[in-house]
């Protein structure tokens, strides 16, 4: 099996690849990655000294590169996106290009070359906000909020047209928020987990009640693998913990485990059109392709913080340069 991962510099990418090369060290696997902000080698640096990996540095969005690379290609995986919702408020014109142009060009360099099955990470935001009440199953109609979650829904809807008018062997997946190893420190636990290592504040915002349903990465890595390889064309799958938390009970979590004091948390202006509440329905995963979470939260949450205090050089490297000015800008006030 040849297997294309874009976006595998990234943190769901990277997890993915060492997950292939320890679960399926008979495949080939390619990796394309622009390296933007969020993309870094070091997080690949296991895999590039094996035989069956091959990095490859460019552009979803580059015709000619994807093409190329499609040649002797089975499957194709798409992690590859600009990912922060906050990011797609200050600004969204790389969202729409990498997130819609960059599936639109793999699609089509993909279904050229006859690729056997292409899975589109795809996201819950997708599905809108919930109230108190209800779970997202597969049929609950696509409601997107932020230009981040717009844009993935423009290139679900693409994705599932391309199975419908060429019969293309389309797969998309939509999980919940994920936590874990080499996740960038723009996401609440990683930004929170690294600011009070440093013994800085961290900006909860609006009143702390919005809930996300948290999800271990290598839970959510293994889920994309069954789906990969035992889902039918054309099939949507949710995936989810069953794990729902306030962001309020993260961070006072976070302090508590780091031995910190609650006086560094800073109730800061709300997002933009903030969505109140995710929550998955992640049983048709679990009936169809025999899928479920292995990692409990309050071990997944206690490893992923040892795993920052073990690699400080690793975030103290992206916390310098160009993330200060975007901290700057998003929470106006230095790092
Ligand atoms: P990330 O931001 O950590 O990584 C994105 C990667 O894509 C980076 O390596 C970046 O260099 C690469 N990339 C960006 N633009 C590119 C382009 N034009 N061409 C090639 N590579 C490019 O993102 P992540 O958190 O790992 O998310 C991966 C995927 O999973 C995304 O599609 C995201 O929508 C989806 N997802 C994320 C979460 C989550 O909680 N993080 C949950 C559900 C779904
Ligand atoms: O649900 C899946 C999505 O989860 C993915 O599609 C996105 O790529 C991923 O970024 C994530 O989106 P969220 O917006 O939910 O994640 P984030 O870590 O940015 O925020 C989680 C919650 O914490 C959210 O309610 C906003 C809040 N938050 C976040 C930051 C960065 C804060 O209160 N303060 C902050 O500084």
């Amino acid at each position: 099996m040849n297997v294309l991962v874009t976006g595998g510099a990234g943190f769901i990418g990277c997890n993915f690849v060492h997950l292939l090369l320890a679960e399926r060290p008979d495949w080939r696997i390619v990796c394309l990655d622009a390296l933007t902000y969020a993309g870094n080698l070091a997080n690949l640096e296991a895999a590039r000294d094996q035989a069956n990996f091959r990095f490859v540095k460019g552009d979803i969005c580059d015709a000619a590169v994807a093409g190329e690379l499609m040649a002797d290609i089975d499957a194709v995986v798409n992690f590859a996106a600009e990912s922060h919702v906050d990011r797609s408020i200050l600004g969204c014109q790389e969202f729409i290009r990498t997130n819609i142009q960059g599936t639109q060009v793999l699609l089509d360099a993909a279904r050229r070359a006859s690729v056997r099955r292409f899975v589109q990470v795809s996201t819950d935001e997708v599905y809108g906000s919930l109230g108190a009440e209800g779970r997202f199953t597969e049929q609950t109609p696509l409601a997107p909020n932020s230009p981040y979650s717009a844009s993935k829904a423009a290139a679900d809807m693409l994705v599932q047209a391309y199975h419908h008018t060429y019969g293309f062997a389309t797969l998309i997946t939509r999980c919940s928020n994920n936590y874990g190893p080499y996740q960038f420190p723009e996401k609440l636990i990683p930004l929170f987990v690294t600011n009070l290592l440093a013994d800085k504040k961290v900006p909860v915002y609006g009143d702390g009640q919005n809930v996300r349903d948290w999800l271990h990465v290598s839970d959510h890595c293994r889920a994309v693998l069954c789906v990969l390889e035992q889902g039918p064309p054309g099939a949507v799958y949710n995936i989810g913990g069953n794990n729902e938390r306030a962001n309020i009970e993260i961070t006072k979590k976070l302090i508590e485990l780091l031995g910190k004091d609650e006086s560094l948390m800073e109730f800061v202006p709300d997002r933009l059109g903030h969505d109140r509440r995710y929550a998955i329905d992640a049983g048709k995963i679990q009936r169809e392709l025999g899928w479920e979470p292995r990692i409990d939260f309050a071990q997944g949450l206690k490893n992923t913080i040892q795993w920052y205090i073990d690699h400080e050089p690793w975030w103290q490297a992206i916390k310098s340069g160009d993330y200060r000015q975007y901290y700057q800008r998003q929470y106006g006030t230095a790092l």
